[in-house]
């Protein structure tokens, strides 16, 4: 069988490939606590359920217009202007199965081949992978955990060159959790319009962030900087339904007629139901939200005070997102003695954790960031308590 060159470029998502492992030795009867998903574990709040069964019940199940239904389109221009003072138009929205496929349109209708799209590290795993499969090369700006994994407009000039198309921003950060200091923010949306660059804002976790930290939409910087920016948004994790695969994206109008030419000969319309379903979401109450905001909080509280009293191990406090993101260099330079073995790499000390200790993590290569694992704790307090008893009982010197 020949496979392409584009496949075989592509490398499989470690986050799935760990989630599968630590479901297979669930149902090997094991006992796996999982760090490893990104999703709330709360369920689809009741109204939204519901109108998705009315939806069923009325018959809504035929092909819906391939870039949305206008009902939904309608919904998320009021949230833009509502919640991120952004005005657009309903021709400048398209929505899609999950932010996800909104990435993956995006950065096709954009890029041709050989440009460069600059990438903030640690990075969502599923940005290097589209990139390279729309043949665009990435060209990764490190943060640092020591600046609190925040992003310098400096550091976006010094990778800025004639090639350079795009630049993603993931603001709210999987996996840091680091949300961008605005005052930053502003000088980047400078650049943007100087050097003629298009720019990804990724904000699907816009909603959940902590203590003093605030999220800025940079499109929200005037009419001009609208021009530059697509906004990338959805309804996976702010309302708990990852499993219903609605995202939407709001850009120049040009941007998102090529990503609606995309969808309609790849997938067509989301589905139908959970559009439906998705209204409700954005129109109906939101107090779901805060309940879960306030559940993640107190988890991320517990969870990253716990691992720093883990010798060798250091971990910020994430302002957003639900993910701890511990420094493990110092357990990998000691070198963990595993079949026979030396542990050097965090793949290896994710792989190491979930056979001997029984708990799902990722790894932070899996992020361009070696020397760190992410933890996700959107799960119960219950849980990550054991889990965390479990990784301190075998990482202990
Ligand atoms: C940063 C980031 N962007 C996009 C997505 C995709 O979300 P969706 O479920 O809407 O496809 C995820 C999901 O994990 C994510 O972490």
């Amino acid at each position: 069988m020949t496979i392409s060159e584009r496949v075989k470029n592509i490398n499989p998502s470690q986050t799935l490939a760990i989630t599968a492992q630590a479901l297979k030795m669930k149902r090997e009867g094991k006992k796996v606590i999982s760090f490893a998903a990104g999703e709330p574990d709360f369920g689809t709040p009741e109204n939204i359920r519901e109108k998705a069964i009315s939806a069923i019940r009325e018959g809504f199940s035929h092909y819906t217009a391939s870039s949305g239904i206008i009902e939904l389109k309608e919904a998320i221009l009021e949230k833009l202007k509502k919640d991120n003072e952004i005005e657009y138009k309903t021709s400048e929205i398209i929505v899609s199965t999950g932010a996800k496929q909104c990435l993956f349109n995006t950065i096709l209708t954009i890029c041709n081949p050989g440009d460069e799209v600059l990438l903030p590290t640690p990075c969502w795993v599923s940005y290097t992978e589209q990139i390279k499969f729309a043949g665009a090369v990435p060209i990764f700006i490190n943060t640092y955990q020591k600046e609190g994994f925040k992003l310098f407009a400096a550091q976006v000039k010094e990778k800025i060159n004639s090639r350079t198309k795009l630049l993603i921003l993931n603001s709210p950060n999987n996996p840091t959790g680091a949300v961008y200091e605005q005052e930053e923010l502003k000088k980047i949306a400078l650049l943007l319009l100087k050097y003629n660059i298009y720019c990804i804002c990724d904000e699907i976790y816009e909603k959940l962030v902590y203590d003093d930290a605030k999220h800025l939409s940079i499109a929200s910087l005037g009419d001009e900087m609208k021009g530059k920016i697509i906004t990338i948004n959805g309804v996976s994790k702010s309302y708990a339904m990852t499993g219903w695969r609605i995202g939407y994206a709001a850009g120049p109008e040009e941007i998102i007629k090529g990503m609606s030419k995309i969808q309609g000969h790849s997938t067509s319309n989301p589905n139908s139901i959970a559009q439906k379903a998705s209204v409700e979401a954005l129109n109906g109450k939101q107090d779901a939200i805060e309940e879960m905001r306030k559940a993640f909080d107190e988890r991320r509280k517990y969870m990253v005070e716990r691992l720093n009293e883990i010798e060798e191990i250091s971990c910020l406090i994430p302002a957003g997102a639900f993910y701890a993101f511990p420094n493990v260099s110092k357990i990998l330079e000691r070198g963990i003695e595993y079949n026979g073995k030396k542990i050097n790499n965090s793949f290896d000390l994710s792989n190491f954790i979930l056979k001997e200790a029984e708990v799902a993590l990722i790894p932070g290569s899996a992020f361009e960031a070696e020397g760190y694992l992410r933890l996700s704790y959107a799960t119960s307090l219950e849980d990550i308590k054991e889990g965390l008893d479990r990784i301190e009982k075998i990482l202990k010197y």
